[in-house]
C-alpha cells in the first residue's frame, strides 16, 4: 500500500499540522509504502518572497526529521524536483470540469483573502494535488479535514481518467485523525493556520514562554463549567481536543477530572503539558539545525528514489492517452 501526504513550505508549522497530518505520517512510515513531500510548487500559488522559499524548504524539511520522519523508512522529497508532478498535472487538466475546481471551498476562500493574486495556478491547486497523489499510485493520503474535498476531487479526476483511457491510477482515500482540525487560539471558530495571527497557533519549536503565554491568553467563552460543545463553547472545546492529543486522555475522563476547576487552571495544565510534549521537537529542531547538508542530501536521495516511481506512472499514463 502507497502513502502520501505533504505540507507546503510557507511558514512555521504548527500543532494543526502536527496533530491533522504529520502524527498519523510517523506511525504509517512503520507500516507501508510512504513519500512525504515539500509542497513547494503550491505554496507559490498565494504571495510568497522567493528570497526565502529555499529557507522554508529546508525548514520543513527540518521539521519533518525532528518530528519523527525517518529517511530509512520513508521518502522525503521537494515537490519541485520532481518534475512529473507538473507533467501529470497538466494532462490530468485536461480531464478536469472547470466548474469542480470553481467550487473548491480552498480556491474560494483563498481568493477572497487574496484578491490582487488571483492567478490560474490557485484554481489549478487540486489538480497538482491530484497528480502528487495518482503519481505514486496512492491509496490512503493522512491529511486534516480541510483537505478532504481536495481527495474527493482526486479520486473522481483518476475515476473519470481509468474510464476514460483505460485503467492507470488507484483511487485513493483520505485518511482522518482524532485531529483533524484543530482552531486557531484567538478565533476558535477558524481552523489553525500558519499564515494567521501568531497569537493563534502553537509553532512546533516555540520557546515554553511563548507557548504559556499564547495558551494562557487563548480566547474562551463566557461560563465556567469545562464542557466540550464546540457550538457554543468553541475556545474551551478546542482546548480538551488539544489536551486530549497530549494526555491521551479520551475527552469524556478530562471532564470529569477537571470539574469544578477554573479555565485557568486548565489553561495551566495544559500550557506544562504542551512544552513537556513539544520540548523533544525543540532539541531536535536544533540538532537538525547544525546538520543542514545531511538534511540537503536526504532530500537529493528522496528525490531520485520519487522520480523512479513517478516516472513509471507517466509512462503509463501518456501511452493511454496517445502522447506514447
Ligand atoms: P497545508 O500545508 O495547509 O497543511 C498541511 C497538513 O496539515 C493539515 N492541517 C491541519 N490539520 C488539523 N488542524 C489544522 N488547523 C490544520 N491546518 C493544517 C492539513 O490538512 C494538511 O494535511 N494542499 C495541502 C498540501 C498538499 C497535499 C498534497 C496534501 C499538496 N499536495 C497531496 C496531501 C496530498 C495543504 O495546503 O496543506
Amino acid at each position: 500500500m502507497n502513502v502520501f501526504s505533504g505540507i507546503r513550505p510557507s511558514g512555521d508549522l504548527h500543532i494543526g499540522n502536527y496533530f491533522g497530518a504529520m502524527r498519523q505520517w510517523i506511525e504509517l512510515q512503520n507500516k507501508y509504502n510512504c513519500l512525504f513531500c515539500i509542497v513547494d510548487l503550491h505554496a507559490i500559488t498565494t504571495p510568497y518572497e522567493p528570497k526565502d522559499l529555499q529557507k522554508n524548504i529546508l525548514e520543513t524539511a527540518i521539521a519533518y526529521l525532528a518530528a519523527g520522519l525517518d529517511p530509512e523508512k520513508c521518502v522525503l522529497f521537494v515537490q519541485s524536483d520532481v518534475k512529473e508532478h507538473c507533467e501529470l498535472a497538466w494532462l490530468l487538466g485536461t480531464i478536469t470540469p472547470l466548474g469542480d475546481l470553481k467550487r473548491m471551498t480552498q480556491f474560494k476562500e483563498k481568493s477572497k483573502k487574496y484578491p490582487q493574486y488571483l492567478n490560474a495556478g490557485l484554481l489549478n491547486y487540486p489538480v497538482l494535488m491530484a497528480a502528487d497523489i495518482l503519481l505514486y499510485q496512492t491509496t490512503l493520503v493522512p491529511v486534516g479535514k480541510d483537505q478532504v474535498q481536495h481527495i474527493e476531487l482526486t479520486r473522481e479526476i483518476a475515476r473519470r481518467f481509468n474510464k476514460t483511457f483505460g485503467n492507470a491510477f488507484k483511487e485513493p482515500k483520505a485518511l482522518l485523525s482524532q485531529g483533524q482540525k484543530i482552531m486557531s487560539l484567538d478565533e476558535p471558530r477558524k481552523k489553525m493556520s500558519k499564515t494567521g495571527s501568531p497569537k493563534g497557533y502553537i509553532g512546533l519549536f516555540e520557546e515554553p514562554s511563548k507557548i504559556r503565554k499564547k495558551i494562557m491568553s487563548a480566547v474562551t467563552d463566557s461560563g465556567k463549567t469545562i464542557k466540550y460543545d464546540p457550538k457554543r463553547k468553541p475556545g474551551i472545546s478546542n482546548l480538551l481536543v488539544i489536551y486530549s492529543l497530549v494526555s491521551g486522555k479520551d475527552i469524556k475522563v478530562l471532564e470529569r477530572e477537571l470539574k469544578g476547576k477554573g479555565y485557568r487552571q486548565l489553561k495551566k495544565n495544559l500550557a506544562s503539558l504542551l512544552i513537556d510534549f513539544l520540548s523533544p521537537f525543540r532539541r531536535k529542531h536544533k540538532e537538525f539545525l547544525t546538520r543542514q547538508v545531511y538534511v540537503k542530501e536526504i532530500l537529493k536521495r528522496g528525490a531520485r528514489r520519487a522520480r523512479l516511481q513517478a516516472q513509471s506512472t507517466i509512462k503509463r499514463v501518456k501511452t493511454k492517452m496517445g502522447l506514447m
